[in-house]
């Protein structure tokens, strides 16, 4: 390697060096249950219930999701934030061990999108429905309609973001101070809400069950107060998860372009499948968000969590404050992800 190169090798990495926290785990006994968040340790619970009797993780997947889409002061499900025109659209997909995918994007006025996108993995020969014709879809399987008016929390801020319009969406900044416009009237989402329940949008969960097979899922509302008709990385496989039952799952959480710019879950896994731990594999595609834009991605987050077959898990992160919630017989508690850049000091 000659000087220039590795000058510029160490100036890439050196903020690895200095900031990472090593965070990678153990190998864990089947079965195993990872979710995004501190409301992932709930979600983990939810569904622990079917692995510890050997259940299969596809349902250990969609049990998770249906506690957290039930809850309606969750940024996850019809209790989160609208989009612009004032509407609350859903995401979700989901993947099972033998590569069968659904997804639903856009999807209103139904509770449980992951559960109508593993209608659509299971009932159609399609991946993806949206808009109305996923509503159609979910209707004609039962699934009910649910009013359309916002959960309290998500009316407080949608009044507080109209009173501006601006379009400068940043989300799962978890280092940034509570509630603020920052000088250039950009929005920080409330860290917490009342009751205790954090504001994080996305739901990603992987499991492993007794019988070594990995299924993967992710619900939400997507960003706060998107353009109407976008949809994010929640309901693309490949981007938001992807399972690969010979090397194991990914999924993500944060700005859900960036993740679909480097169809971040599908690299995560395929690092995985050259020899890459988790966290490893989780931080070489967080480096391809930041090298495709550095200016864009100081200002963003985006965490992936992921999973091998061995089951050993580890994430990345752009930001600090990214965290995930682990369960396996031995374990239950919420780590927190290595990352890229060191959180500012708060001002206050
Ligand atoms: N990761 C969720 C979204 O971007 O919608």
């Amino acid at each position: 390697m000659n000087r220039r190169k590795f000058i510029n090798l160490t100036a890439l990495t050196a903020p690895l060096l200095s900031f990472s926290k090593v965070t990678e785990s153990i190998p864990a006994v089947k079965p195993i249950m990872i979710s995004t968040w501190e409301e992932g340790k709930n979600v983990n619970k939810a569904a622990w219930g079917i692995l510890s009797e050997k259940g299969r993780a596809i349902d250990a997947i969609e049990a998770g999701a249906i506690y957290v889409e039930d809850k309606i002061s969750c940024c996850v499900g019809l209790g989160g934030n609208p989009d612009r025109d004032g509407f609350v659209t859903l995401d979700a997909c989901i993947m099972d061990e033998n590569a069968n995918c659904g997804a639903v994007a856009g999807l209103e006025r139904i509770k449980h999108p992951l559960s109508v996108a593993r209608k659509v993995m299971e009932t159609t020969p399609h991946v993806l429905l949206v808009g109305d014709g996923a509503l159609k879809f979910a209707l004609q399987n039962g699934f009910t309609i649910e009013n359309k008016e916002l959960s309290i929390d998500a009316k407080k801020e949608y009044e507080k973001w109209l009173k501006k319009s601006t379009y400068k969406p940043v989300i799962n900044i978890e280092n940034l101070p509570v509630q603020v416009e920052n000088k250039d009237g950009a929005f920080t989402m409330p860290l917490k809400f009342d009751d205790g329940s954090f504001n994080h949008d996305t739901m990603g969960m992987i499991a492993m069950d007794v019988s070594g097979n990995v299924s993967g899922g992710v619900t939400t509302s997507g960003m706060a107060f998107k353009m109407h008709g976008r949809v994010g990385d929640s309901a693309v496989i490949g981007a938001g998860l992807f399972v690969d039952n010979e090397v194991g799952a990914a999924t993500s959480s944060g700005v859900g372009e960036e993740v679909i710019r480097t169809c971040g879950t599908h690299t995560v896994v395929e690092f995985m499948r050259r020899g890459y731990s988790p966290e490893t594999a989780c931080k070489k595609t967080i480096e391809r968000i930041i090298k495709n834009n550095k200016a864009r991605a100081k200002t963003l987050q985006v965490g992936f969590v992921a999973v091998n077959k061995k089951g050993a898990y580890g994430a990345y992160a752009v930001q600090e404050g990214f965290v995930y919630a682990v369960k396996t017989k031995q374990v239950d508690r919420i780590f927190k992800s290595a990352f890229f850049y060191k959180a500012p000091k708060s001002e206050d």
